[in-house]
């Protein structure tokens, strides 16, 4: 979502954070703005648009030798993208500034008392309200304690930093369901909303727990909670590079997080497969065999195109594990007062591990006291801590806002959970061992679906053009097909519908004509006569068929064919998914949009 940024050290302030902010922009980029403390004043400067159009108004003025600064990139949430709403912002003696993440709950309240009390309010965001609420508690003590006390009258999430004029030397920051981590440097220190902003000045990093604040100065910080009580947290070493967040010859992140796959799936793989009893290793999900056999039924949680993945789990879960699964919308879970079933085992879903409404499942489930794991790919993010226990996706970080690689792994994932739950049951030793090889096998056959991407692109040329698409699947092809639409409609905004193949003749049917393309996904599996009809009926009617299929299909039945390699069936979806994701990627780049920063959304959603 937004991103934030924060320097205090020996260097000019502002170039860190506005390299700091363009690292951030996949997670919003409405807006941004930066603030540092110069000659005794806070000096603001901010921009509509992109960090690029921030950059260009800092041009317009002389350099400045600040050591202490804030940024902020926005997307929008209270108020139009405008300079005006854009962060920092200010009390109304220009002595405190502020950034934040996440949502005030009660602004409107706040402004309200706040404009009650004569105090002007000059954007229609929620976080000026903090600004002035910390400016009035500021006589009384430290910057610390001031924001601690403001904090008391709001309700709702942040992860902020606030700056005082007067204090150049210590940035304070406070962290409630939106991430903060503080970048320890040699004699500097940097905090931001995630680690892509740090990596290039240092991988020794504090994550901060919701309800704890910190002061930072440039040689050291401190901790605390809400309360006042000192909190200690030691360092951790990231495992990421500066690299993991360049373009590194690609055109875009998308098309290098797409060519990573093989790569990413090996790393996913890496020592939780056991030939030798035919099942998994996956020592983070915490359940002994015994525990495993109890589970009665796994549910898959996530939103977007985590959720489809926790369809293609649970299709995995029950094909290996004859055990009841499926998979909700987490965005939907809390508002339906679900049942919490504890024989079941939830699975929270999340690349980012930060979005709300995945994470809201979680804690809905914990307070129901439902045992729930995590699929998580950024470690040390909320719902990772929150599930406490699951399974990293060791994807490596995802910038573009399409998510490729991490759904690819969250796949294989579940592909090892259906593996080791069917081994503590009936799935035979012989059927597992067929699972571990197909397993095995991924990378390379991802390897040689891209290198079909040349084909992929011309059958997007030919099809680029269409104002709407149907993507069908049955059963394994189901979550594939919903997939592969998510993909086109967030990145090119071509209206694409995804239908269950069967479902076609209860009314879809009506809409094929030749402006109307079907992408049909075709597993060579025991519905292959079933899909063969599907295609069928949509040439009998004149629409044009784009078939998908690691299967042997009639000549002529379909107007495109893309294949890929065959392998397990039950590993089907993972690999019917890649050419989906490069169909998607080609008719985008053919409509001249901005891949990696589709229009209206941000990589980590973190408000409701
Ligand atoms: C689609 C996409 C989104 C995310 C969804 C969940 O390409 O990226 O639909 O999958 O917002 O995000 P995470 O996985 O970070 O919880």
């Amino acid at each position: 979502m937004c991103g934030i940024v924060g320097y205090v050290g020996a260097k000019a302030a502002t170039p860190v954070l506005v390299e700091g902010l363009h690292r951030l922009e996949y997670r919003g980029y409405d807006s941004a703005g930066v603030a540092v403390v110069r000659r005794g004043r806070i000096a603001v400067t901010k921009a509509a648009g992109r960090v690029q159009e921030l950059r260009d108004r800092l041009a317009e003025s002389a350099p400045n030798a600040a050591t202490i600064g804030i940024a902020h990139t926005r997307w929008a949430t209270h108020g139009e993208p405008s300079d005006r709403n854009a962060h920092p912002h200010l009390d109304a003696d220009g002595r405190i500034a502020v950034v934040h993440n996440g949502i005030i709950e009660n602004a409107e309240q706040l402004r309200a008392r706040l404009a009650a009390e004569g105090v002007a309010l000059v954007s229609e965001t929620d976080t000026e309200a903090l600004a002035h609420l910390i400016a009035a508690e500021i006589e009384t003590g430290s910057l610390e304690d001031a924001v601690r006390s403001a904090l008391r009258h709001v309700e709702g999430t942040y992860g902020l930093v606030v700056l005082d004029r007067t204090r150049p030397d210590e940035l304070v920051v406070a962290r409630n369901g939106s991430p903060i981590v503080l970048g320890i440097g040699d004699g500097e220190m940097f905090v931001a909303s995630d680690v892509a902003a740090l990596v290039h000045h240092t991988q020794r990093v504090v994550f901060l727990d919701d309800g704890e604040l910190a002061t930072v100065r440039a040689g050291d910080y401190r901790t605390s909670t809400l309360e006042a009580r000192r909190t200690s947290k030691q360092p951790t070493t990231v495992d990421l590079a500066a690299d993991d967040y360049e373009l590194g010859g690609h055109p875009d992140f998308m098309r290098k997080e797409m060519a990573e796959q093989p790569e990413a799936v090996a790393r996913a793989l890496r020592g939780r497969l056991d030939e030798r009893f035919a099942t998994a290793h996956l020592g983070g999900l915490g359940l002994d065999p015994m525990a495993l056999r109890a589970v009665r039924r796994v549910k898959f949680l996530g939103c977007g195109s985590a959720y489809y993945a926790g369809q293609m789990g649970a299709t995995l879960v029950e094909e290996l594990a004859r055990i009841p699964a499926d998979a909700e919308p987490a965005s939907e879970f809390r508002y339906r007062n679900p049942v919490v079933d504890p024989d079941a085992l939830y699975v929270a879903i999340s690349q980012s591990g930060e979005t709300l409404d995945t994470l809201a499942a979680v804690q809905e489930l914990r307070r129901k006291g439902g045992r729930v794991i995590g699929a998580v790919n950024v470690v040390g993010s909320a719902i990772a801590r929150e599930c406490g226990s699951g399974v990293f996706l060791h994807a490596g970080p995802e910038v573009s806002v399409a998510s490729t690689k991490a759904l690819t792994n969250m796949t294989v994932s579940f592909a090892m959970l259906g593996l080791l739950l069917g081994r503590v049951r009936d799935l035979s030793a012989a059927s597992g061992q067929r699972i571990v090889s197909g397993l095995r096998a991924l990378p390379a056959q991802i390897e040689e679906i891209l290198t079909e991407d040349a084909r992929v692109q011309q059958v997007a040329k030919r099809h680029a053009h269409a104002r709407h698409m149907f993507f069908l699947g049955r059963v394994r092809g189901w979550p594939v097909a919903r997939e592969g639409a998510q993909k086109l409609k967030e990145i090119s905004y071509v209206h694409a519908e995804a239908y269950q193949s069967a479902e076609l003749k209860h009314g879809p049917l009506a809409l094929i004509d030749a402006d109307m393309p079907s992408v049909v996904v075709v597993p060579h599996d025991e519905l292959l006569a079933k899909n063969i009809g599907t295609m069928e009926q949509i040439r009998a009617r004149g629409g044009p068929v784009i078939a998908v299929t690691n299967a042997e299909i009639p000549e002529g039945l379909a107007d495109e064919v893309i294949r890929v390699p065959r392998g397990e069936p039950e590993l089907d979806p993972i690999l019917l998914t890649i050419p989906l994701q490069l169909l998607a990627y080609h008719i985008a780049a053919e409509l001249g949009r901005d891949i990696d920063k589709p229009r209206n959304l941000a990589k980590s959603v973190t408000v409701e």
